[in-house]
């Protein structure tokens, strides 16, 4: 129970550690894992996801920025991690101190790395990123050889990796292979030996066992949402749940109407639940209508609309139920657990952006080896 605001969610960590055998079945045991872990681990706490990723063996991690990266190094993180989105604009001291491997792209990237460097420090692993056809970061098919080999030759820089990223991997179509082709063929033509060649994030790394090469890129897979419909035949399983408790119970009448806009109205009597869960939380306000959550081991729909605070549920179909019950929002008893691909269609927002948008005000419970810890479960602490 969480005192005050009991609007939590639970997040299993063996389930990380189980999610990663997963996609290392998929690729065999020569690929390097790089976990993405930025955005807060996609909404479920960095700190003890990259702790949770370094116990079970990968090789790298990745995040968006210094600021994500310093995080994880200032919570004792000692992996590899990689700066993914390319902007290290007056931080670059930071990369270095810190054995951050940045992105690069074009020349002046590492121009700036050179004027800021320690040239008595250890030398700076870069990735080097071409687009193959993303059209965001990456430089052109054209350019990548002067980038590896000015790297190759620098006293100051260590070639760590060459790498792509795909546009449309989750969907059907000859786009990724095209994609894929154009990678390899500048691979061809620069001295990438030695670094390594990564390309693959979760939908990928499903696709096509091509795409693995050197190392891979899972964020989504990690945390157990399947990048197609049943790409692992139901073994991913979801990391993270979300729940609430009931708040106040009320009887209404039929006719009345409930929430902003008065857009649901009472056909019968009803027992309507308020949940202190909102959009503010980052409960879609677009599901109204359509969402369902579980009490009780039972599907009960929500009514009216998604408040900033609050959202109203029907428990008129509920043979029993109390305030202080728990709710699930997602996740839930199995058989009738609600998938965050669910609530994606019924808000018509991206899972991606769903689990990212869970806010701050739901406290995050840390579940591992029978412990459940709130804040941040550092595993490094349990025996293995
Ligand atoms: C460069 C890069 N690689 C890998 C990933 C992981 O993607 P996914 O969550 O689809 O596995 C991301 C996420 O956006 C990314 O930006």
């Amino acid at each position: 129970m969480v005192a005050g605001r009991p609007t939590w969610a639970e997040i299993d960590l063996d389930r990380i550690a189980h999610n990663l055998d997963v996609i290392r079945d998929r690729c065999g045991g020569h690929v390097q894992v790089l976990g993405v872990v930025k955005a807060d681990a996609y909404g479920h706490g960095a700190v003890s996801i990259a702790h949770a990723l370094a116990r079970a063996g990968v090789e790298r991690l990745g995040v968006a920025s210094i600021a994500e990266a310093m995080e994880l190094r200032q919570a004792g993180v000692t992996l590899p991690i990689v700066v993914l989105a390319g902007n290290y604009h007056q931080a670059e001291q930071l990369l270095q101190q810190n054995h951050l491997e940045p992105v690069i792209f074009r020349h002046e990237v590492l121009d700036a790395l050179e004027a800021s460097m320690d040239r008595n420090g250890d030398p700076l692993a870069v990735h080097v990123k071409v687009d193959t056809g993303m059209g965001r970061l990456g430089c052109a098919l054209s350019e990548v050889e002067s980038l590896v080999d000015r790297v190759q030759r620098s006293p100051l820089f260590s070639l760590a990796g060459v790498m792509s990223h795909f546009a449309r991997a989750s969907e059907v179509g000859p786009q990724t292979a095209q994609q894929f082709s154009e990678f390899t063929k500048c691979l061809e033509k620069s001295r990438w030996q030695g670094s390594l060649r990564h390309c693959a994030n979760s939908a990928a790394i499903f696709a096509d066992a091509d795409y693995h090469l050197d190392m891979i890129r899972p964020g989504l897979c990690l945390y157990g949402v399947d990048p197609f419909e049943s790409a692992s035949d139901g073994r991913l399983l979801p990391v993270l749940s979300w729940w609430t408790r009931i708040n106040t119970i009320r009887e209404l009448p039929a006719g009345a109407a409930v929430g902003y806009g008065g857009r649901w109205v009472s056909r019968r009597p009803t027992r309507m639940g308020i949940l202190p869960v909102g959009y503010a939380d980052g409960y879609p306000w677009a599901s109204e209508g359509r969402a369902e959550v579980v009490v009780r081991g039972q599907r009960v729909p929500v009514i009216g609309a998604i408040s900033m605070d609050m959202t109203a549920v029907d428990l008129t179909d509920l043979v029993e139920v109390s305030e202080l019950d728990p709710v699930a929002l997602l996740g839930g008893d199995s058989g009738k657990a609600i998938g965050a691909k669910e609530l994606s269609r019924w808000s018509g927002r991206l899972v991606y952006e769903l689990l990212c948008g869970i806010g701050p005000r739901v406290t995050r419970v840390y579940r591992a080896g029978g412990l459940r810890q709130t804040g941040v479960l550092d595993l490094r602490v349990i025996q293995s």
